[in-house]
């Protein structure tokens, strides 16, 4: 069995569908602790309501010294042994070092199939340039920014008219299937990618 440590930045809808599907008894992971770089994060309640163990580490304290920000995470981590970290809408860069550190076994959602799209605004540039498709990528984490080895990717239609608040929802949805099931393969030890 699995430890799973999860590192959000907001709502943390992602983190939910992980943690639901790891409440199945089949799952081959078990989540730990959710850490967030904001104490304000709304999916720390809904985490903790679910009885998960929380806490957060303000990256606002560190004003910009990523080594010191990640290195009091690490210390946090370390607490709850995880053995796979997910990263289910957490926004901060990170450093190679801890990126090697995680070599292998730390995953991120992103909201486009990439390598199309790396960084912000995704649904946007789907559609100013004029894409058909949209969709989600779970990948491993590498030192180059979303350009790790991808697990598993959705598509979802982009439709006439569409605006990036309505296919970020569709998306949404899409992330909600696609995540779980990553984990459960990653977990498993299988690195297949899951196309939805
Ligand atoms: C999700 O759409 C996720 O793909 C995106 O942030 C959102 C978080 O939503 N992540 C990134 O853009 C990472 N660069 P959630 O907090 O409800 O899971």
């Amino acid at each position: 069995m699995k430890s799973v440590a999860i590192l959000i930045s907001g709502g943390g809808s992602n983190m939910l569908a992980l943690l639901d599907d790891m409440a199945k008894g089949d799952h081959p992971a078990r989540p730990v602790c959710v850490i967030s770089n904001d104490p304000g994060a709304g999916g720390l309640a809904r985490a903790a309501e679910r009885g998960l163990a929380v806490d957060a580490v303000d990256h606002r304290k560190y004003r910009g010294d990523r080594p010191a920000f990640e290195a009091e995470l690490t210390r946090r981590l370390k607490a709850h042994q995880p053995d796979i970290l997910c990263l289910a809408g957490f926004m901060r860069i990170l450093t190679d070092g801890f990126v090697a550190r995680w070599e292998g076994r730390m995953l991120n959602i992103h909201p486009s199939l990439l390598p199309k799209y790396r960084g912000l605004h995704t649904h946007a540039r789907a559609i100013e340039a004029g894409d058909e498709e949209g969709g989600c990528s779970v990948h491993e984490v590498t030192s180059e920014l979303d350009g790790g080895p991808i697990l598993g990717q959705a598509r979802v239609p982009i439709v006439p008219g569409d605006t990036p608040e309505a296919l970020a929802a569709r998306v949404l949805s899409a992330e909600h299937r696609l995540y779980p099931a990553v984990l459960r393969r990653f977990a498993a030890g299988d690195r297949t990618p899951v196309l939805l």
